[in-house]
């Protein structure tokens, strides 16, 4: 399925074209949402009780998300960077791997659109992120994940929360049961691609939001990173929905209903 998407890309001409309506909804836990933003959004406000866990990838047509430097701002344009925002203004808690927070040094703020910034959170077992300046600005909780012997230096506004390490590390489940007892009930897990992959892998990944520029990075980190397979049937098929922002398109991933990574029919 096709869907155009509202051309705006400032916060306050969304508001005027029916945003502030799927803000009331979100905050209200229900609704109908205005035609334009259906498609894209309605699946995000029918949540079951354990969190929703949405990603979002930014990826040039050859699948990088990054250059060999990690230099990643920006490879989408303002269409594209306004969507993530709107993810965020939408979401509880946006979480980001520490390879992102290190890069990056991202805010993880609503700036683009109207709403309420989300609570920040880093995945970070052994404690490297060290500066928390650009992410904790006292206008939205902060929050570590990190491991049993991590001795991270945190800023007293960030709270700490252990789990145990496991195989390759956390295990994601055990992160959507964290996140859900501190009540959250709609996570954006905004990256790096090795963040997201090991959800998906672990089938903790309800959707997938991929958003493609028209440009050619050539080397660098790819977003997705799964295990191999050996045949095309071993493939994960989600469920799709493609829509263009003007040159850039979006498409929508439900992987609900998707078998394992590599798992048999
Ligand atoms: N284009 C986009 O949409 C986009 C979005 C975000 C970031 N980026 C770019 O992506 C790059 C960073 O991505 P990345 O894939 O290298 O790193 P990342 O996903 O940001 O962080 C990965 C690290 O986070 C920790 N981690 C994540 N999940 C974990 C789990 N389940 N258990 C234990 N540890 C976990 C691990 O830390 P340890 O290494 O300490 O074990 C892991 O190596 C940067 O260049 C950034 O600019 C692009």
């Amino acid at each position: 399925m096709e869907g155009s998407f509202p051309a705006s890309s400032s916060s306050r001409e969304i508001a005027d074209d029916g945003w502030s309506d799927v803000l009331a909804a979100f905050e209200n836990g229900g609704g109908e949402l205005p035609d334009q933003w259906q498609a894209l959004f309605q699946p995000l406000l029918n949540v079951s009780a354990r969190p929703l866990m949405v990603g979002q990838l930014g990826q040039s047509l050859d699948g990088r998300i990054a250059t060999v430097t990690g230099h990643s701002k920006y490879i989408n344009g303002d269409s594209c960077l306004a969507h993530l925002h709107r993810l965020r203004a939408v979401c509880d808690a946006v979480v980001v791997g520490v390879g992102t927070a290190l890069y990056d040094r991202p805010r993880l703020t609503v700036r683009r659109v109207a709403g309420r910034n989300p609570a920040r959170i880093v995945i970070d077992p052994r404690g490297r992120l060290h500066d928390w300046s650009s992410l904790c600005t006292g206008d939205a909780r902060c929050i570590l994940i990190t491991g049993p012997d991590a001795r991270p230096e945190v800023p007293d506004n960030v709270e700490v929360f252990r789990l145990s390490l496991a195989g390759e590390g956390f295990d994601p489940e055990a992160i959507r049961a964290l996140l859900a007892e501190q009540g959250f009930r709609r996570v954006l897990i905004e990256g790096g691609g090795a963040t997201i992959s090991r959800f998906l892998t672990n089938g903790s990944l309800d959707r997938l939001h991929l958003l493609i520029a028209p440009i050619i990075i050539g080397a660098g980190p790819t977003g997705l990173q799964l295990p191999p397979i050996e045949t095309i049937d071993e493939a994960v098929r989600p469920r799709t929905t493609i829509h263009r922002l003007g040159e850039e398109v979006l498409i929508d991933c439900d992987f609900s209903g998707c078998r394992p990574i590599g798992g048999s029919a």
